[in-house]
C-alpha cells in the first residue's frame, strides 16, 4: 500500500510573496479557526501523492506510485506545469472536486430551471466554474401551457442564477464564475446584447452571443435572418443582421460585453456528436463542453523550457517529456475527482475531456528576443503548439494501450476516421492561469505583459507589485537598470516613450496595448490551430480604439478560425483585474 506521508528527506519548495500570499489566503488547508495547517512543500505532495495514487489501479502501468508522486511534485515544485486551481485545492482532500470547467444545460421548465440553479450552486461550492446556454428557454411573453399565463424569458431567469451565485463562494473563498450564452436566433436577442449596458449588472456572469454560420453570412451579404422561438419553431421576427452585428461590436466598445463565440465551428470540433451539440462554454471561453460535462486544465510553463543553443532556443526533449506526463497527470485527475453531481461523473468517464494548454508565452519570447507582435513570434507559437498537442496525442495513445480507450470512443469522430484509439476526446485548452501565473510567477496564458512592472488587483483589495524578472535582467545587462528607471517604467507600464533606453529593448519588451489588435488576434488564431478546444485570449484595445477596430477584430476572427473572441478597451469598465500605476 502507498503511504502518502510525506518523505523527510524532500527539500522545502520555495515561492515568492506573491505565491505565498495566494496560496495561504485560498489553497492550503487550514484549521477550524481559518489558520492554515500545510505549507507549499505539504500542499503540493498532498497533490502529487494523491493525483500518483489512481496510478496503482493500471496494472499495465510502467509507474510505481512512489515514483511517480516524487515525479508529479518536481514537476509541479519546479513549476513546469501546474493544475487548474480546484485541483491544487481539493486533491487528496473530503472535497475532492478537481476540476475547473462545467457545463449545466438549461432545459424550458421551472423543475429544469431551478435544478440548475442548484446544481451550479454545489458545483461553485466546490471551486468550479460553470457555463449555461439559455437558448432553449422560451422567449419572453410567449404562452405557458400548464398556466395560460406567459413566460419570463432567459434574462429573467439569468438574474436568478446571477443572484444564486452571489451567495455561494466558490471552494469557500471566491464566488463563482458564469458563462451565459444566447443564440443570435433567439427572440430575446436584442435585450441580451444590452443586458450588461449598466455598470455592476449580472457582474457573476460573462455573457456571450452564440453566433451561427447562417448569421455571419447574413452579415456578409447585408441580409436579414429569422429569430426563431426555440419551443415552438416558429419564426417570430426577421433582423438585420448587419444591424445586429453591428449593436455587439457597438457593447463591446462600451464595456467588452457580451462577447461573441462561433457555434457551428464550435460543433464541427465536437469530437462526440453522437452525445449531444455543444451549446456552452465554460466562464472563460476556452472550453466549449456537452451540457453536464466537466473538464481539468493544466499548463506548462512556457517560459522555464528556453534553453540557449537548442533549435529555435527550446529544450524540445525536456518539453516532451512535460508533455507526457501531464498527460497522465490530468487523465489520473479525472479518476480522483469527486463529481458534483453522478450524471456529470458519468458523463466526465465518458469522454475523458483534458485541457493540457501553456502560459509563460510571453516570458519565453522575452528571453529569445523576439518581439509578441511579428512574424517570427507567430510561427514560433504554431510551432510550439503543434509539438504539444502532438505530444500530447501521443500521450493520450500512450494511455488508451495501457487502460483502455476513452468509452465513446467508438462513435467519436477520432473512432470514425480510425485516428486512435485515444484516451482522452480532447487533450488542448489554453486557459487564462489567472491564478496558476501568479504561483508560477510567469506571464499568463498566451497573453502579451500588460505591463512591465504593475500592481495586480487581487482579493479584497489588495495589491501585488510585481517587475518582470527577464525585463530586470534585461536592463541590467544593457547597462541601463537603475531605481529610478524602475519607478518610472512601474508608473508608466511600458518603456516606449523613455528615451535614452535602446530600440532593440523597446521593439522586445512590448505591452499589450502597444501591440495593435490585430496581432493580439494573429496570436490568438496561431495557437487555435493547434489546440483541439479553445484559447483564452483578450484583445486589448486602447481607450482611443474606435467601433470599427473592433468591427474588423471580429471579422479576423472569424476568417482565421477563432472559436469566439473577447475584446477589452481600456478604461471602459470601472473595476479593471490589471492596471498600471497610471490607470489605477
Ligand atoms: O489559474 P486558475 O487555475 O485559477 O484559473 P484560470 O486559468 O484563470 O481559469 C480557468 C477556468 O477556471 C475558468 O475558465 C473557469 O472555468 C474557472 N474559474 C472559475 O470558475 N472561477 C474563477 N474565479 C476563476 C476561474
Amino acid at each position: 500500500m502507498f503511504n502518502s506521508e510525506m518523505p523527510p528527506t524532500m527539500m522545502p519548495v520555495k515561492v515568492n510573496d506573491n505565491a505565498k500570499t495566494v496560496l495561504s489566503k485560498r489553497y492550503y488547508r487550514k484549521d477550524g479557526n481559518g489558520e492554515p495547517i500545510e505549507d507549499a512543500t505539504s500542499m503540493f505532495w498532498r497533490v502529487a501523492s494523491a493525483i500518483a495514487a489512481e496510478e496503482a489501479k493500471y496494472d499495465k502501468s510502467p509507474f510505481k506510485v512512489e515514483k511517480l508522486a516524487r515525479e508529479f511534485f518536481d514537476l509541479m515544485t519546479e513549476f513546469k506545469f501546474l493544475p487548474n486551481s480546484p485541483t491544487l485545492m481539493n486533491a487528496g482532500t473530503d472535497l475532492g472536486q478537481l476540476a475547473a470547467c462545467f457545463v449545466l444545460p438549461v432545459g424550458d421548465s421551472m423543475e429544469e430551471i431551478f435544478d440548475g440553479v442548484k446544481h451550479a450552486a454545489l458545483i461553485h461550492k466546490s471551486g468550479g466554474g460553470t457555463g449555461f446556454s439559455f437558448s432553449r428557454l422560451r422567449h419572453k411573453d410567449a404562452r405557458v401551457g400548464s398556466t395560460g399565463g406567459v413566460a419570463s424569458g432567459p434574462l429573467s431567469f439569468l438574474r436568478i442564477f446571477n443572484t444564486a451565485t452571489e451567495q455561494v463562494k466558490q471552494g469557500g473563498t471566491r464566488r463563482g464564475a458564469n458563462m451565459g450564452i444566447l443564440r443570435v436566433d433567439h427572440p430575446d436577442i436584442i435585450e441580451f446584447i444590452r443586458a450588461k449596458e449598466r455598470d455592476g449588472d449580472l457582474n457573476n456572469f460573462n455573457l456571450s452571443v452564440a453566433l451561427t454560420e447562417k448569421f455571419m453570412q447574413a452579415v456578409e451579404k447585408n441580409e436579414e435572418y429569422d429569430l426563431v422561438a426555440p419551443h415552438s419553431g416558429e419564426t417570430k421576427a426577421r433582423l438585420k443582421a448587419r444591424e445586429v452585428f453591428n449593436m455587439l461590436v457597438q457593447k463591446a466598445w462600451e464595456s467588452g460585453d457580451p462577447g461573441i463565440i462561433f457555434l457551428d465551428r464550435i460543433n464541427r470540433d465536437n469530437p462526440t456528436p453522437a452525445l449531444g451539440e455543444i451549446e456552452s462554454t465554460n466562464p472563460c471561453g476556452e472550453q466549449p463542453l456537452l451540457p453536464y460535462e466537466a473538464c481539468n486544465l493544466g499548463s506548462i510553463n512556457l517560459a522555464l523550457v528556453y534553453k540557449d543553443g537548442e533549435d529555435h532556443g527550446i529544450d524540445w526533449k525536456e518539453l516532451k517529456r512535460i508533455v507526457h506526463l501531464s498527460v497522465r497527470f490530468l487523465d489520473n485527475v479525472i479518476d480522483a475527482s469527486r463529481y458534483p453531481l453522478d450524471r456529470i461523473g458519468e458523463m466526465v468517464r465518458t469522454n475523458r475531456k483534458i485541457g493540457l494548454g501553456v502560459m509563460g508565452w510571453a516570458d519565453l519570447l522575452f528571453q529569445l528576443g523576439i518581439p509578441y507582435d511579428s512574424q517570427e513570434a507567430l510561427s514560433l507559437a504554431e510551432r510550439v503548439m503543434k509539438f504539444v498537442n502532438d505530444e500530447s496525442k501521443a500521450a493520450s495513445k500512450k494511455l488508451a494501450k495501457e487502460r483502455g480507450e476513452f468509452p465513446a470512443y467508438k462513435e467519436s469522430t477520432y473512432g470514425q476516421r480510425n485516428l486512435g484509439p485515444y484516451r482522452n476526446a480532447t487533450t488542448t485548452t489554453i486557459a487564462p492561469t489567472g491564478t496558476l501565473s501568479i504561483i508560477g510567477a510567469c506571464s499568463s496564458g498566451v497573453e502579451p505583459l500588460f505591463a512591465l512592472s504593475f500592481a495586480r488587483h487581487v482579493m479584497d483589495g489588495e495589491k501585488l507589485v510585481e517587475s518582470n524578472p527577464y525585463f530586470k535582467q534585461a536592463l541590467i545587462d544593457s547597462g541601463s537598470y537603475s531605481d529610478k528607471l524602475m519607478d518610472e517604467v512601474a508608473q508608466k507600464g511600458s518603456i516606449n516613450k523613455i528615451e535614452h533606453l535602446p530600440d532593440d529593448l523597446k521593439r522586445v519588451y512590448v505591452t499589450a496595448m502597444e501591440i495593435e489588435p490585430e496581432w493580439h488576434l494573429k496570436m490568438q488564431a496561431a495557437f487555435q490551430r493547434h489546440t483541439d478546444n479553445a484559447v483564452s485570449k483578450t484583445v486589448n484595445l486602447p481607450n482611443s480604439a474606435s467601433k470599427e477596430d473592433i468591427y474588423n477584430i471580429y471579422w479576423m476572427a472569424y476568417e482565421q478560425g477563432c472559436k469566439g473572441v473577447t475584446v477589452y478597451r481600456d478604461g471602459s469598465k470601472s473595476t479593471q483585474v490589471l492596471c498600471t500605476g497610471e490607470g489605477s
